[in-house]
Order: structure tokens, then C-alpha cells, then sequence
């Protein structure tokens, strides 16, 4: 017998509870509207086609916008199931779509100082103290010299079965510089989802040049 369940476990910590819950959130996260949810760092995404990489994906949402204009996009998401559906869904779009995952993005061998953005969106609270030092630096390595990286913190109860942390900026900061990213913009908003403000999610955007 096989002793894994597959149908509940899956290699990445961070994507506990995701699974059966899917399509309802493949949906949800389709409704927002990148352009809206970025609108305020807009003026941080390279205006020129260059590398793109969404890191932790989910729908495909911000990487089809991301493709659409123009942009070489690769999105990673190691869910199966939110990857499957991104595919299917922005299918028009040339997205690169690599199942991997932070801290180590293993896949990503060679690709050091190659990406002019990398997005981090909704994501960083996934990963635990030690996992995020390590995916800092990771991430940092990635960016090109006139690389930018933006990145959210969600602040708010924990959803039931799933596995997040508390993240703040006090942290995060340091650690960018740590890496040796310069602090861009550091803005503060309430969950651009009804569910989420209900409960009082709270978010932090962070977008770091290289020095
Ligand atoms: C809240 S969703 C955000 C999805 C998308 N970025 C968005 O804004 O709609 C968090 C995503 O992070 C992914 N994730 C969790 N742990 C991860 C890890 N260690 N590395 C990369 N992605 C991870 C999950 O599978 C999920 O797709």
C-alpha cells in the first residue's frame, strides 16, 4: 500500500489546504483586477518587454497581465491544481509556467541576474523564518541590475488548515538590504477582497530596487 495519501499531502508546506478549496479561490482571485491591485506600484513595472517571474502564481491572474503587455513571463506555482488551472485559463497568453518553489526555486539554475521584476504577491506569509532568509536572498540573486521586486505581506487571522506566519515589514526590510536591495515604497491597505476585509486582512506592499 502506498503510505502517502496523495490526495492530502503535498511537497510544499505552503500550499497546505489549497487543494481542496481550488476551484472556488481560481475563481475568486480571477475576479480582482491586476491593473487595480497593482495600481499603486504601476510605476515600478519596466516599461520596456523584459523577464518577468510570479513567484507563487496561483491563477495566472498578474502573469497573463503581465504577458499582455508584453512581458516575458514566468510563472511558478507548485500547486497542481491552481497551476492546471492558470494554464488552461490564460492558455492565449506565452506564460512559462514552472512547477517550483521558494526558498530554493531550483529550477531557476542560471537564471541569476536575469529578471527585470519579480512578484511576490500574497505569498511571503507561506513561508516560515528560516524558509524566508533563505528565499530573500534567492529571490535578490534573480533580479538583473535595474531589477525591481515587489511584494506583499498579509497581516490578519489565519484561515482554518492553512499554513501561514506573521510577516512584517520590520522584518522583511532588513532582510532586503540584507540581500542588497534598496527600500522603493513601503504603502499599507485593507484586503481587496470582501471576505478578507470582513475579518479585518491587512496588507503591506514593498517594492526594492537592487543598490
Ligand atoms: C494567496 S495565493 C496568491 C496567488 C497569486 N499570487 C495572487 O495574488 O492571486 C498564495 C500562492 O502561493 C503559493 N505558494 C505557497 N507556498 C509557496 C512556496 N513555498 N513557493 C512558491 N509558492 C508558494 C500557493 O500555492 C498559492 O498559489
Amino acid at each position: 500500500m502506498d503510505p502517502i495519501d496523495r490526495s492530502t499531502t503535498n511537497h510544499v508546506a505552503g500550499t497546505q489546504g489549497y487543494a481542496a478549496l481550488a476551484e472556488a479561490l481560481v475563481a475568486r482571485w480571477e475576479q480582482v483586477s491586476s491593473a487595480e491591485h497593482h495600481q499603486s506600484v504601476l510605476h515600478l513595472i519596466p516599461k520596456t518587454p523584459s523577464r518577468v517571474l510570479d513567484i507563487g502564481a496561483g491563477s495566472g491572474r498578474d502573469a497573463a497581465w503581465l504577458a499582455a503587455m508584453g512581458h516575458l513571463v514566468v510563472a511558478v506555482e507548485p500547486l497542481d491544481a491552481f497551476r492546471d488551472a492558470g494554464m488552461a485559463r490564460h492558455r492565449g497568453h506565452a506564460i512559462d509556467w514552472r512547477n517550483d518553489s521558494l526558498p530554493d526555486l531550483a529550477t531557476f539554475a542560471g537564471d541569476e541576474a536575469s529578471f527585470g521584476l519579480v512578484m511576490l504577491t500574497a505569498v511571503w506569509m507561506h513561508l516560515d523564518a528560516a524558509e524566508r532568509s533563505r528565499a530573500m536572498v534567492r529571490v535578490a540573486a534573480l533580479l538583473g541590475a535595474a531589477g525591481v521586486l515587489i511584494l506583499t505581506l498579509r497581516h490578519g487571522p489565519i484561515p482554518d488548515g492553512r499554513r501561514m506566519f506573521a510577516v512584517t515589514a520590520e522584518e522583511t526590510v532588513p532582510l532586503a538590504q540584507a540581500a542588497g536591495l534598496r527600500l522603493l515604497t513601503t504603502q499599507t491597505s485593507a484586503s481587496m477582497q470582501t471576505e478578507n476585509r470582513r475579518t479585518g486582512v491587512t496588507w503591506t506592499r514593498l517594492a526594492f530596487a537592487r543598490e
